[in-house]
């Protein structure tokens, strides 16, 4: 048994039920934890910035906002219209291995023997095939390599789409995922969802292929692209790191970052 408020950390599972109980003043109750222990969590309505991990909108109960501390400072770096093409990519590579850290809290576990120096003993290992990130092009490349630092075994596939920039909607160019796919966990990457629709073209096209379990992570979202993307398949948990006013009407995020694709690899 452990109390969580003292792990300065708080069980994604459990985000929902603060926003449900809303203004209580304690709250105590049992959750299980990915760790497999039973765990008692204490909290107090002022209290819960001390551990907040990952926060949820009530409008959007698919979406995940992660809050860690280092994540928002690395993103107002991002969003300076001053910081050059290169430190530019090195925070997008950052935040994305951060933020993959909370987007594979939930993965399954299986148990394992291991060897120790001193005897035999049992650990934990993700089950099921290789994590398979896919990048949406051009932008969502610059998350890869930070993910892939967390989880160096994953597989990686493209998904090539670009907004057509009088109607704003995607248009697909490459599509390229390994197989075995109705047995695989997918995490689709790019830096902006803005009006969510090449989001939603890309969970259209892994599930076309037979994809089922799909998370979206995104550094910059609105809520537009949200509503979008939760509305048409509201079993896919998109994580953010910011979720922003709105959009303009050249469908740019407010107050965002700009265009990542440019900023990343210096076009404009
Ligand atoms: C950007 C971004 C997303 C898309 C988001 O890509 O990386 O893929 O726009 O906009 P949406 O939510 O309105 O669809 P862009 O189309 O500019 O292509 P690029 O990455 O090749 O620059
Ligand atoms: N794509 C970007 O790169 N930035 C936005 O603000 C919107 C879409």
């Amino acid at each position: 048994m452990r109390i969580l408020r003292h792990d300065g950390r708080f069980p994604p599972t459990a985000t929902s039920l603060v926003h449900q109980v809303g203004k209580c003043i304690l709250i105590i109750f049992r959750a299980l934890c990915q760790s497999q222990h039973n765990c008692l969590v204490f909290f107090h309505a002022r209290e819960d910035s001390t551990f907040r991990a990952m926060d949820t909108t009530p409008a959007f109960p698919s979406l995940l906002v992660v809050r860690h501390p280092l994540v928002q400072h690395k993103l107002t770096i991002l969003r300076d219209r001053s910081t050059p093409t290169k430190i530019f990519k090195e925070l997008v590579d950052e935040i994305a291995m951060l933020m993959a850290y909370e987007a594979t809290s939930e993965l399954s576990l299986e148990e394992t023997p291991v060897e120790t120096p001193l005897e035999r003993g049992t650990g934990w290992r993700v089950s099921g095939k290789k994590l398979t990130l896919v990048p949406i092009l051009r932008a969502g490349l610059g998350m890869v390599e930070g993910v892939l630092r967390l989880v160096p075994g994953a597989r990686v596939g493209h998904i090539g789409l670009y907004r057509d920039h009088d109607t704003l909607e995607p248009v697909d160019y490459y599509f390229k995922i390994p197989g075995d796919v109705s047995e695989r966990e997918f995490l689709i990457l790019d830096p902006m969802l803005a009006t969510g629709g090449s989001a939603a073209a890309a969970v259209a096209s892994l599930k076309r292929a037979g994809a089922s379990r799909i998370r979206f992570l995104c550094i910059v979202a609105a809520p537009e692209g949200v509503r979008r993307l939760a509305g048409s398949h509201p079993d896919v948990t998109i994580y953010c790191a910011s979720l922003d006013r709105e959009l303009n009407a050249q469908g740019y995020i407010l107050p965002g970052l700009g265009d990542a694709g440019d900023r990343l690899f210096g076009t404009r």
